[in-house]
């Protein structure tokens, strides 16, 4: 577990440092990424908790979730370390979750308006916007909703 806390960490840095500041970033991880919030998601029925790795480190992970035995999966986490991004692990961590739930008609998730490299990424997958929120921190930014049928 203190793996994956360190790539959210080291992930959530690089993404986000010049979006929220560092002293957000830094509050932000220590809260969300605490370990016992992270260890009460690798046992809930109704979600999907995965790793990509190279059998000897963690290169990024996905969490989503589908409660009730719903339509509707929400990709909470989708992230892959600096130094292994732009080699496909996001594409097949994005495709594994679309698959893990046989009886799901759509995916949604939400990304940061000013995390262009995301938005690209998504919008790329078939991701369409459905939406726009307050940013979930203090930044002042917006966040996007989106949306893709499966
Ligand atoms: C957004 C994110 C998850 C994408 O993951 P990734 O592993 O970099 O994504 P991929 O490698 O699968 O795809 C990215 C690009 O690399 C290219 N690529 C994939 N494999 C490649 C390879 N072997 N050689 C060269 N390029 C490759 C893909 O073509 C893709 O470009 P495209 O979108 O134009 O098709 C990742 O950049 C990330 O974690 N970012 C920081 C955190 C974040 O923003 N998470 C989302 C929060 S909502």
């Amino acid at each position: 577990m203190q793996a994956v806390r360190d790539l959210l960490a080291e992930t959530w840095h690089a993404t986000y440092d010049s979006i929220y500041g560092v002293a957000e970033v830094d509050r932000i991880t220590s809260e969300w990424h605490a370990y016992d919030r992270l260890r009460e998601r690798l046992d809930r029925p109704d979600a999907e908790f995965i790793l990509a790795d190279t059998g000897q480190t963690i290169a990024g992970m996905a969490f989503a979730r589908c409660p009730n035995g719903g339509r509707v999966v929400t990709l909470h986490q989708l992230y892959v370390a600096p130094c292994f991004q732009t080699q496909g692990a996001g594409t097949a961590l994005l495709d594994e979750i679309c698959i893990c739930f046989p009886k799901a008609q759509s995916v949604r998730l939400e990304v940061e308006e000013a995390n262009q490299r995301a938005v690209e990424f998504y919008r790329r997958r078939g991701f369409v916007r459905t939406g726009k929120a307050a940013s979930l921190s203090d930044s002042g930014g917006q966040t996007l909703e989106f949306e893709k049928s499966l």
